[in-house]
């Protein structure tokens, strides 16, 4: 089972065209869109903190408030789709972070205070595209990495991105198929 984390939300994304490809390459059915924008996730707040600290201290893993942790951490392949948003990605994405981190499904800690991963998928692919040159992407591609690695158990992270799509001049169909043939290139 692959999950496709979407938190594009133009109608003519390019990081959605991207990672749409990536996703049929990956395979053919067995796939779960998460369109984040259709989730209506809101950031948590102390209300729906505490019932999501009940509802895992009662151990009732099926209570809706866990049910996107107990998704993300069964899946076999991850791909996630984020725009480049102001040096990072859409906040979208950082609720959903939010509402998949939850302890004792997506990780646990050793006895010494050490994040250990519990996620059954072994790939994440980071799809991206940027206005700019952003040849690198720390705060975006760099954080969910991190997150990948140490907090999920998720060993091989990788960013795929189509960069510089908004400077004056640019031929932005070059540089999508430049990406559509790396993604052509990815082992399934
Ligand atoms: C809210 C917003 C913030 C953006 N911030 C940046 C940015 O910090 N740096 C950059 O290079 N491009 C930035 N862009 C441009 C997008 O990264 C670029 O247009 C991208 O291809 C959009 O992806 P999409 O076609 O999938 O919607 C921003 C665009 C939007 C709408």
């Amino acid at each position: 089972m692959i999950l496709f984390v979407d938190s594009t939300v133009r109608e003519d994304s390019r990081t959605r065209r991207l990672a749409e490809r990536l996703v049929s390459r990956l395979a053919d059915n067995d796939v779960r869109v998460l369109r984040l924008e259709d989730e209506h996730l809101r950031p948590f707040d102390a209300r729906t903190l505490d019932r999501r600290t009940r509802a895992i201290e009662a151990g009732r893993w099926n209570s809706p408030l866990l049910a996107k942790a107990a998704e993300f951490a069964s899946v076999d392949q991850i791909v996630v789709a984020a725009p480049f948003w102001d040096l990072s990605f859409p906040a979208l994405l950082k609720t959903y972070i939010e509402w998949i981190s939850v302890i004792g499904v997506v990780f646990r800690y050793s006895d010494d205070g050490r994040p250990i991963g519990l996620c059954r998928a072994r790939r994440l692919f980071y799809v991206s595209t940027s206005g700019g040159p952003a040849e690198t992407d720390p705060f975006g591609f760099g954080y969910v990495e991190a997150l990948a690695k140490s907090f999920w158990g998720i060993p091989d992270v990788r960013r795929i991105a189509a960069t510089g799509l908004d400077i004056v001049g640019a031929d932005v169909e070059a540089i999508l198929r430049s990406a559509e043939t790396e993604i052509d290139k990815v082992r399934p």
